[in-house]
């Protein structure tokens, strides 16, 4: 699967050790407010794979629900407003939220998700996301924390997909251009034989 990718825009190996001080350093500020427990929002089918491993690395109670959203119809720009599939279950009035998400990109999910999630009237919300996309953002506010700032390529891997594929991929990077046309995607895929059986 990684032969399927063109760069390497960031190594597992980085997203180990990065996700691990991201971990540390917010566990550092709720202990610091005297923060004993949050809620954790995470904002699916990208963020997965980055709340599973934070979270690991919070030292904090934690409870986790997932607000499910979609942007994307199996194509490389968004095409349509961010849409809520799926609401949350937990009630939030007067909790710590932290709400994670893969990648921030217009900026327009985040910006959505957060103004639903302040209707409820929490005590306190963060955002954090693992890549922040060099481009225009066509919201001004600006998340949290960030695990990388990368540039305006589409990227997959770590949870993020291409047309719902390459979510598993340990790092992140952009595809081969020839596997970035959904439509040949299976044709393309097809014409590569592979090195060796494994
Ligand atoms: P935004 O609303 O434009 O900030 O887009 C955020 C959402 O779009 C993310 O949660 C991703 O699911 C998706 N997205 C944005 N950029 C990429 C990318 O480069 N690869 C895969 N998904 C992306
Ligand atoms: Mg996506």
């Amino acid at each position: 699967m990684k032969s399927d990718l063109a760069q390497v825009v960031v190594s597992e190996d980085e997203i180990k050790h990065r996700i691990a001080e991201l971990g540390n350093q917010l566990t550092e500020l709720y202990r610091k407010k005297g923060v004993e427990e949050i809620s954790a929002i995470c904002i699916t089918n990208g963020s997965i794979m980055f709340a599973a491993d934070l979270l690991r690395h919070f030292n904090l109670h934690a409870r986790l629900d997932c607000v499910r959203v979609s942007s994307y119809k199996d194509e490389d720009r968004p095409v349509t407003e961010p849409e809520i599939i799926d609401q949350i279950r937990l009630d939030l009035t007067g909790q710590h939220v932290l709400l994670i998400d893969d990648i921030l990109d217009t900026g327009r999910t985040l910006d959505k998700v957060t103004r639903i999630l302040r209707a409820q009237k929490p005590a306190s919300l963060h955002t954090c996301v693992l890549l922040n996309k060099k481009r225009r953002k066509q919201v001004k506010s600006a998340p949290d924390f960030v695990g990388f700032t990368i540039p305006d390529h589409f990227v997959v891997g770590y949870g993020l997909d291409f047309a719902e594929r390459y979510r598993n991929l340990p790092c992140i990077g952009v595809l081969k251009p020839e596997l970035q046309n959904p439509p040949n995607w299976c044709a393309a895929r097809k014409d590569e034989q592979p090195a060796s059986r494994r």
